[in-house]
């Protein structure tokens, strides 16, 4: 943990820090979130993430319990108390604490805003070189996984699956057996050197980094075709990849004990890693909206 994480108004040690055992949050999952990666100083697509907090927020009916730019202001003021230049900001609001009932509470019950900046080096991602094994299994989650809910169980659960089978992370599949995306990435194949990703829906999360590779593909040339695949097809896929704004594009090498391409991060994985990061590096603060594309 870092030394000081931010709590409702106050940087506090994480050891210092309580919410109420009441918290909507707590009590039912009824709270948002977003990571966004800070690399070498920079946080990467941060206009997008917050583009998509905003929007997971208003389809939940909560208010945003800060300014944007205040926000912003609080995760650069965390990152400088804790002295961070590579950090994974988990940024949580939940809809505060109140009388446990089902409905929500009044309106102007004070939302709980919780920012916690891991550690997090970018540069020595073991996974993003050896690549990761990959387990498939059921998709059980809501029908509304377009929105970054804290409702975390079921992916909690098939990434628990996937290693105690003897893999890394979990694919998951919906009930007419195609792939949704990973446990806490977005799922892509390639094949003939087409790039396949499922479109976007409430069925899966738009990942920042997806909606990134979306436009690097296409001022690369790259062909990239939005439609569903089933685990047989990925089986017999050239590549395979996750991409999130932690493990940022790392290279699928087996799934279901099937060997991906020759078992090693394909050129495609490793070429849109390289463009990433530098395009995550370029940013330096330029505002690249995000749309739900729903
Ligand atoms: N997860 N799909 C799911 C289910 C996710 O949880 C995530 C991100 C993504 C990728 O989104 P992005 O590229 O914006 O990070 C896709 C974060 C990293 C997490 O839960 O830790």
């Amino acid at each position: 943990m870092p030394r000081y994480i931010y709590l409702n108004g106050q940087y506090v040690p994480p050891s210092h820090a309580s919410i109420h055992p009441e918290d909507r949050g707590f009590l039912f999952g009824d709270a948002v979130y977003e990571v966004i990666g800070c690399i070498h100083g920079h946080l990467a697509d941060e206009t997008g993430h917050l583009d998509r907090l905003e929007r997971s927020l208003s389809e939940l009916h909560m208010p945003m319990p800060v300014e944007r730019e205040t926000l912003r202001f609080l995760m650069r003021e965390v990152l400088r108390r804790n002295n961070q230049k590579n950090a994974a900001i988990y940024i949580q609001i939940t809809r505060g604490a109140a009388k446990r009932d089902f409905k929500f509470p009044a309106p102007d019950t004070p939302q709980t805003l919780m920012i916690i900046p891991y550690d997090f080096n970018f540069d020595e991602q073991a996974a993003v070189h050896n690549g990761v094994k990959i387990k498939t299994t059921n998709d059980i989650r809501w029908k509304h996984r377009d929105i970054k809910t804290v409702l975390l169980l079921p992916q909690s659960m098939a990434k628990q699956n996937a290693v105690d089978n003897g893999a890394d992370d979990a694919w998951m599949v919906d009930p007419d057996g195609f792939v949704t995306e990973a446990s806490a990435s977005n799922a892509f194949i390639v094949k003939d050197s087409k790039i396949i990703t499922r479109p976007i829906s409430h069925d899966i999360l738009r990942g920042i980094t997806r909606t990134a590779i979306e436009k690097l593909c296409h001022e690369s040339n790259m062909a990239l075709e939005e439609r569903k695949f089933a685990p047989q097809e990925a089986y017999e896929a050239d590549e395979a990849f996750n991409t999130s704004a932690t493990s940022l594009i790392v290279p699928v090498i087996s799934i279901d004990d099937h060997q991906i391409g020759n078992g090693k991060r394909g050129k495609i994985a490793k070429f849109l890693y390289d463009e990433y990061r530098a395009y995550a590096e370029g940013l330096r603060g330029k505002q690249v909206h995000w749309e739900p594309g729903l």
